[in-house]
């Protein structure tokens, strides 16, 4: 013993990263690891649009055009989201905060532990992005290359018919990079100046991704 104490995992933790990164597929894996939530923004918008609430019809406009959803709208229903049980052992948030306003806003609702910022060439996030298929029904996502279904445009859990989003065809995809670039990037420095943030090389497969992922939310993990 040498009297070093390992700090405890990190509870509530924020994955930043450009559209197609593969926030959400990593997300969703270790999520269930780790038994904490899976909050996904985006996920939670596209559940509001395809349920055709007031909020779903105020955001979808804005989700398709590549554009984020004003702050406000995603404020209220993340709060709400936070509030359910399941958030209570910890959460990986993905695709939140989006701006400095959010980010200030949920540092008042809860510390941020651990900011992860997945690194990724333009050219692969294109690449993911276009070839990205999803069930409508139970929003499982697909890759034409990396992730193919067993069968051929259907769903591997219900065989719903794949589709593409509305926002990955390629006129979205340029909105959403320069989106990023403009408001989500300077978050980098926010976060950088907290303490808290630790890069993650996201290039090769999800399975490569993983393990790399995996070591930084370890207690103790480096970069
Ligand atoms: P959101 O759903 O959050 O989209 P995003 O951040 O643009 O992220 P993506 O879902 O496109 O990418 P991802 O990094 O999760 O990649 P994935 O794992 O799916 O937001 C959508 C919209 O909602 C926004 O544009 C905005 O309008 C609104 N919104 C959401 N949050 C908001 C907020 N906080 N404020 C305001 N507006 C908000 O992977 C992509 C593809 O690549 C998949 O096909 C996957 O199978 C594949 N893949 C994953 N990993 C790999 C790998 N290692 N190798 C090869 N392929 C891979």
């Amino acid at each position: 013993m040498n009297g070093a104490v390992t700090p405890p995992r990190a509870r509530h933790i924020v994955l930043l990263g450009p559209p197609g990164a593969g926030k959400g597929t990593q997300a969703g894996t270790l999520a269930k690891e780790l038994g904490y939530a899976h909050l996904s923004t985006g996920d939670l918008l596209r559940s509001e649009v395809a349920a055709g609430t007031p909020l779903g019809r105020a955001a979808d406009g804005y989700m398709r055009a590549g554009q984020l959803v004003p702050d406000e709208l995603v404020l209220e229903i993340l709060r709400g989201r936070l509030r359910r049980p399941d958030a209570e052992a910890g959460f990986l948030l993905d695709g939140f905060p989006r701006t400095l306003a959010q980010a200030a806003e949920i540092e008042r609702w809860t510390p941020i532990e651990l900011v992860i910022s997945f690194e990724i060439e333009r050219t692969q996030l294109i690449a993911r992005l276009a070839g990205r298929r999803i069930c409508p029904r139970c929003g499982a996502v697909y890759h034409l290359d990396a992730h193919p279904p067993r069968e051929p445009g259907r769903c591997d859990r219900d065989g719903t018919e794949l589709v593409q989003r509305p926002d990955d065809r390629p006129e979205a995809i340029e909105v959403r990079l320069r989106v990023y670039a403009e408001a989500t990037e300077p978050l980098l420095g926010f976060y950088r100046d907290r303490g808290v943030l630790r890069g993650l090389d996201a290039s090769g497969s999800p399975a490569e991704v993983a393990v790399r992922f995996r070591r930084l939310v370890e207690p103790g993990g480096t970069p």
